[in-house]
């Protein structure tokens, strides 16, 4: 599998940046220790961190055919890119979202993200376990691709009815 891995904006900083919120370990660590990891699943890893989001649309627009996998941190733009939502929905990539604090447990504005409804899963909260979690995700996604679990809104209405049958037999 060839995974890229986007670093958001401001992820430079990690290590100086709020240790509170974002963990001691800087960007040099995780990448490293993400290496170890995809070494280990035979995974071609890439690792890139942009402050830009025009440059971060560019990167995710030519991974098409290129790279099998995004993990991807969009940091800020989580919040605010609909380029980013875009490009990651044209490219057809697996992907997941990953962030190192627990969006939903911060500010009101942390708590939506643009991205996840096209990103197969989202892991956030762990730190910098956060990225190697990821990580396995895509690898087991990737090496045993399992049906998306079925929701309401995208369960057939046949199905749905027969189940509300089924629901009312028993
Ligand atoms: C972040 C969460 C974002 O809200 C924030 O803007 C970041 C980092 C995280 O990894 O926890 O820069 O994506």
């Amino acid at each position: 599998m060839r995974l890229l891995v986007i670093h958001g904006p401001n992820l430079q900083l990690l290590g100086k940046r709020q240790p509170a919120i974002y963990g001691t370990a800087d960007l040099a660590t995780i990448n490293r220790d993400l290496k170890q990891l995809a070494m280990k699943h035979n995974v071609i890893l890439t690792t890139v961190q942009s402050n830009h989001e025009g440059q971060m649309v560019d990167l995710i627009g030519s991974a098409r055919g290129r790279y099998d996998a995004l993990l991807i941190n969009p940091a800020a733009y989580t919040h605010t890119s609909i380029a980013i939502r875009d490009a990651i929905e044209a490219s057809g990539l697996l992907t997941v979202e990953v962030h190192l604090s627990n969006i939903f447990a911060r500010e009101a504005f942390r708590q939506h993200s643009l991205i996840a409804p096209v990103c197969r899963g989202q892991v956030s909260g762990f730190g910098a376990l956060s990225y190697r979690l990821g990580l396995e995700a895509l690898v087991a996604l990737w090496t045993q691709p399992a049906p998306t679990p079925a929701t309401a809104s995208t369960t057939p209405r046949a199905s749905r009815k027969q189940m509300r049958t089924r629901r009312r037999r028993s």
